[in-house]
């Protein structure tokens, strides 16, 4: 049995640069693997079945994004290859995450290994862009540019090592509506992405916050009253340096200088009912060829 870890992500910048004809936004992003992970097992199964398990109840098996990537493997790759896919959730969903794009090329990675394949990582991101548009991240991970509607993933030197707290309000903040929102008025003046400034080093939060920013965040705020009231709540959180929504929220993300306060912060997060509220750090990507998936 293979059994592989799928990171969630933040979003270090995002700028929405405009509206496409096929109704995507264009997009400007850092995206950031995060210490938080989903586990994935793959076992080879003979005859073409791929049959799926989870431990908690994520809807219409055909709708999961685990099958469906499973499924499009099989049938761009392995027509007569079967597997037996178990995913353990921790990531919670609808919280401008990235779990269910992760779980997906988790997913291709893991079919490309137990079936032998030796598809190259631009051949897993092709087949998971069709999947969803940040899905072609998580083939790689760690730190990465991403443009286009997400899918077209430059990796840079990993920022890793920055501790952060990680607030799901327990909010679904569906995507489309966060975008929809937004699109309301495109007439804003984009910001340049000048993340990469920033040298990586961790204790430097000053340098990192020039480089924060997420054009999402107004909206998402704006879509849900429930999440403004717990950003106005976290407003002066003793020993923060930025907060920010990452992606299309609902969830925040708090930098802090160390694990300690990471853990104080968590506890008062949580002791006040605003959410659940994780520690974690930035990581760096996948490891490829023989290596332990991320671990
Ligand atoms: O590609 P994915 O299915 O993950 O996107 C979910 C939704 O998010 C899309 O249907 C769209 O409404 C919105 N989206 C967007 N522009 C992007 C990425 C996502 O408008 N670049």
């Amino acid at each position: 049995m293979l059994t592989l870890l799928a990171p969630a992500k933040i979003n270090w910048f995002l700028e929405v640069m405009g509206k496409r004809p096929d109704g995507y936004h264009e997009l400007v992003t850092v995206m950031q693997s995060i210490s938080l992970y989903d586990t994935l097992e793959f076992e080879e199964l003979s005859g073409n079945t791929i049959e799926f398990h989870c431990n908690v109840d994520l809807g219409p098996v055909e709708k999961n994004l685990v099958v469906r990537a499973a499924r499009a493997m099989q049938q761009a790759h392995a027509p007569a290859r079967g597997a037996r896919i178990r995913l353990i959730k921790h990531i919670p969903h609808g919280a401008g995450l990235g779990g269910g794009s992760s779980d997906a090329a988790t997913t291709l990675v893991g079919l490309n290994r137990i079936w032998n394949l030796e598809l190259p990582d631009e051949k897993l991101m092709a087949l998971a862009a069709t999947i969803g548009s940040d899905c072609a991240f998580f083939v790689v991970g760690g730190t990465a540019l991403c443009t286009g509607r997400g899918e077209i993933v430059q990796p840079r030197t990993a920022v890793a090592g920055v501790h952060l707290v990680i607030l799901y309000p327990e909010i679904v903040l569906p995507t489309p509506d966060v975008y929809r929102k937004l699109s309301e008025n495109l007439h804003f003046v984009r910001r340049e992405c000048n993340f990469f400034h920033y040298d990586g080093d961790s204790k430097d939060t000053a340098e990192l916050a020039k480089g924060v920013f997420n054009r999402l965040e107004e909206a998402a705020l704006a879509v849900s009253a429930r999440l403004s009231d717990v950003w106005q709540q976290t407003q002066n959180e003793p020993g923060v340096t930025i907060r920010f929504v990452s992606g299309s929220g609902s969830s925040l993300v708090f930098v802090v200088p160390d694990e300690k306060s990471a853990r104080q912060l968590t506890k008062s997060l949580e002791s006040r009912s605003l959410g659940r509220a994780f520690v974690v750090r930035s990581v760096a990507g996948r490891e490829t060829k023989g290596g332990d998936g991320g671990r």
